[in-house]
């Protein structure tokens, strides 16, 4: 029998369960697409990070199909920076996904994966010269202009090369994207985009520079945006701004929407990819656009989990701390944005035991080393291991070693069988590139 969960505002375990669908409780405890996370954990160790290929294939043909259905011609260029395993990415990549790339290691990284630069889209404020060229000489797909500064840039790296490059100008809207201040990048303040008022004059510029070969506008507005009203006002924008330049003459033939689209991570509902489409329909049809989309946190934000066991209990006469093996250096979002992730313990029989507040922390030395300073969970015990939920973007990229700790092992199911793709850093990694310079010599 299932006790009755202490009084919180946060979803309950069997809430957290139902909004995910690749999660089950089974004989073998909490598992994942079929598989007992528990046995990923006795053979790894934690912390560990697993991905649900089965769930991230599942996720891609969704949005995909839903896409299509609206008769636009869409497509989808993964936002890499959310997850950029080689794993993560040839499996994009064999469903047919094209690229959004950041840095030349991100280039770099796609390219080894099985993308052709020309499903490539190159974004980021501050590409260098360095980045410029290596994008045109590799005949990137798209490089989506921050600055007429970057404009002008780029236009000399091609001169120079004599090669043409597609662009597109990727403007500000100036909206609200009601989501967290460090993921909005669509208000006039934030670093990104050109703003609305100069995008028609440097287009025209562009348009009539011999190596540069605009394709149209681009335009992110944030990350995790649930409620849709935002991209219609975006998308709005952007039609207008289509539909002003070629009154002016100038070709536009694309328009890149961005990503954003966020999940449910705790009470808020999942961004509706139908009602994505559906504003995508209602602001572009004919238009006679292509579309593309740059969707990260929504395809594999859920398709992940970070185990980790319980070191130690302690109670203090204020709080019981679990302390848990993972920290900040594993996944930075609660430290960084308090961000909250569902936590849910690996026993099935836990699920029914008795509960209690309790602070998750980890062990690295900070404060702000706290997963959740409050969180109802069953009466846990040392040895005892737990999921954090949705940890598939945003989580193991943006590790670090902090404290000495190595990078979390990684693992990925499909079909029933998971296999290690990263194995944990062996301790001496956190050494070996580092020198002493400098030591004095007895003589
Ligand atoms: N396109 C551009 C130009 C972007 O800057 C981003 C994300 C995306 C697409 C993908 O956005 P998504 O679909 O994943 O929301 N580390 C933060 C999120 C940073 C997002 C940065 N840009 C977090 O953990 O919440």
């Amino acid at each position: 029998m299932t006790s009755s969960p202490l009084q919180h505002a946060d979803p309950s375990l069997q809430a957290l369960m139902e909004k995910r669908p690749n999660l089950t409780l089974t004989e073998q405890g909490l598992s994942m697409s079929g598989v007992a996370l528990s046995d990923i954990a006795a053979e790894c160790g934690t912390p560990c990070w697993v991905i649900d290929a089965t769930f991230l294939r599942k996720r891609y043909r969704l949005l995909k199909a839903t896409m299509q259905a609206t008769g636009l011609d869409i497509a989808l260029h993964y936002a890499m920076k959310a997850n950029s395993h080689l794993a993560v990415l040839s499996l994009l990549a064999t469903e047919g996904a094209g690229m959004d790339i950041v840095s030349i290691g991100e280039f770099e990284k796609a390219l080894h994966s099985g993308v052709p630069p020309a499903k490539m889209i190159f974004s980021g404020v501050g590409k260098t010269h360095q980045e410029l060229t290596l994008a045109v000489s590799h005949a990137i797909g798209q490089i989506n202009i921050e600055s007429a500064e970057e404009l002008e840039m780029l236009a000399e790296v091609c001169t120079h090369l004599q090669k043409k490059v597609p662009i597109a100008l990727r403007v500000n809207p100036d909206v609200d994207a009601q989501t967290h201040a460090k993921i909005t990048t669509g208000k006039a303040e934030n670093k990104f985009g050109i703003a609305f008022d100069d995008a028609l004059a440097l287009y025209a510029k562009a348009q009539a520079h011999p190596y540069l070969e605009p394709l149209g506008f681009a335009c992110h507005i944030g990350s995790q945006i649930t409620n849709m009203a935002p991209f219609n006002v975006a998308f709005e924008r952007l039609a207008g701004l289509v539909r002003a330049a070629r009154e002016q003459n100038l070709t536009v033939k694309t328009l890149d929407c961005g990503g954003g689209v966020g999940i449910s991570y705790r009470l808020e509902e999942e961004g509706s990819i139908s009602s994505l489409a559906a504003c995508l329909s209602q602001h572009f049809s004919g238009l006679d656009v292509k579309i593309s989309l740059e969707p990260g946190r929504w395809l594999i934000g859920p398709c992940g989990v970070l185990l980790s066991t319980i070191i130690r209990k302690k109670k203090t006469s204020l709080t019981t701390f679990l302390i848990i093996d993972a920290a900040m250096n594993d996944l930075l979002r609660p430290s960084l944005y308090e961000a909250w992730h569902g936590i849910l313990p690996l026993r099935t029989a836990a699920f029914s035991q008795p509960q209690e507040h309790v602070a998750v922390v980890g062990p690295v030395c900070e404060s702000g080393d706290t997963f959740s300073s409050d969180r109802v969970l069953p009466h846990l015990q040392p040895d005892d291991q737990i999921a954090i939920l949705d940890t598939g973007a945003y989580g193991a990229v943006m590790s670090s070693t902090y404290n000495a700790r190595p990078l979390a092992t990684q693992v990925m199911i499909e079909n029933g069988q998971w296999s290690v793709i990263t194995p944990r850093l062996p301790l001496s990694a956190l050494w070996e590139r580092e020198t002493i310079p400098f030591t004095e010599t007895e003589t």
